[in-house]
């Protein structure tokens, strides 16, 4: 059985590594293909050398673009690679524009789509990653599910067939690796993350800045380039408390989470890496895909005009976290699928 992984950016290195450890022990014939979406050493590099993986086998160098630009360039890169491949399939991850783009071309070339995290949705469609979302579901042969919420969305598309509620490969890595977790600071502190488009552009940004201030306590902020590139430019003024660090590696990040008082981010897996690490998580944002976190009120949703609410915490949410998104078996299951797949198919 022939297949590829097709990824790109920081978090599909995170899944990619669950899987590969699944993947190295059945009968596979598996390769890599980096788009090279990400390309910064703290981007990529860290990621391969944290979790073993092996340099990818081809690396499509894309680099940054706008999104047009990006998912044509990724698109013709691809099929000339996957035209000579001879597939049974690719693998694709999240809701990047490497997702989409792989998607939107083995889809033209009839090879069939399997893709780890599906029916996410946060009903948002000014969000790049809702549309890489919907059109990598509706394409896709086999879809796996991290949680009931997402089996539902998918359904509510009349999207029924072959859809897999696996578990969170997030979480299989997450325990896999927590006794590794680096732990860099040691005074109390909060730790910031900020890289959506929406929470990116300047008059957004400030208003951010100026919600996490009222905070009590200092901030951590590792910056991802995107942010650090509207910072540099506008030369916009960040206060004393907030400090600003290079992008971290993975195990530095969950070291850091593990030890912060809140987590304040808008990323999707960080709400997720919060929730397992029993720390409390501020959104924001309007909307979230991991509605669950919300529920249990272990992670609120700070819109960009509202003042962040502490009061509506309740830790006893923690106490669900077994099972929520699986049991940390996720990648096995997905490979045994994934198998049954291409023999019967
Ligand atoms: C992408 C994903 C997002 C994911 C995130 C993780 C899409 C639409 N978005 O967002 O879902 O949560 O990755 O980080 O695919 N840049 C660098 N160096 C890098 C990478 C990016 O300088 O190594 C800068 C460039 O200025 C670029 C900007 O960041 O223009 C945005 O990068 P891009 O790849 O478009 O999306 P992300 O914001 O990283």
């Amino acid at each position: 059985m022939n297949l590829v992984s097709i990824i790109g950016t920081r978090p599909q290195y995170i899944k990619l590594a669950s899987i590969l450890s699944a993947i190295k022990k059945s009968s596979i014939n598996h390769l890599i293909i980096d788009t090279g979406q990400h390309y910064d050493t703290e981007m990529t590099e860290i990621f391969y050398n944290q979790f073993g993986i092996d340099k990818p086998h081809y690396n499509l160098g894309v680099g940054s673009m706008n999104q047009i630009e990006q998912v044509d360039k990724i698109s013709k890169e691809l099929e000339k690679l996957l035209l000579n491949l001879c597939l049974d399939g690719i693998i694709v991850y999240g809701d990047t524009n490497s997702t989409v783009a792989a998607s939107l071309t083995a889809s033209k070339l009839s090879i069939p789509i399997f893709h780890i995290e599906s029916g996410l949705r946060s009903f948002n469609r000014s969000m790049p990653e809702e549309i890489n979302r919907l059109v990598t579901d509706h394409l896709s042969a086999l879809l796996f599910c991290p949680s009931k919420k997402s089996v539902q969305n998918l359904k509510a598309e009349g999207i029924t067939n072959n859809v897999y509620c696996v578990g969170d490969v997030m979480y299989d890595v997450f325990l896999r690796f927590k006794d590794r977790f680096i732990k860099s600071f040691n005074h109390k502190f909060s730790l910031l993350t900020i890289h959506r488009q929406e929470n990116t552009m300047i008059d957004n940004f400030i208003k951010r800045i100026e919600q996490v201030e009222e905070l009590d306590e200092d901030i951590i902020f590792p910056v991802h380039p995107r942010t650090m590139k509207l910072i540099k430019e506008n030369s916009i003024n960040i206060p004393d408390k907030i400090e600003l660090v290079q992008p971290m590696g993975w195990l530095e990040l969950m070291g850091t989470i593990n030890n912060a008082q809140y987590i304040i981010t808008d990323s999707g897996g960080m709400q997720k890496e919060a929730f397992w690490s029993k720390k409390l998580c501020i959104t924001l944002r309007d909307e979230t895909e991991w509605t669950e976190t919300v529920d249990l009120h272990t992670n609120i949703l700070v819109g960009l005009n509202d003042s962040i609410d502490l009061s509506k915490f309740d830790k006893s949410g923690f106490r669900n976290i077994a099972g929520l998104y699986g049991n940390g078996n996720a990648a096995k299951k997905i490979i045994r699928r994934i198998i049954s797949y291409i023999k019967h198919d």
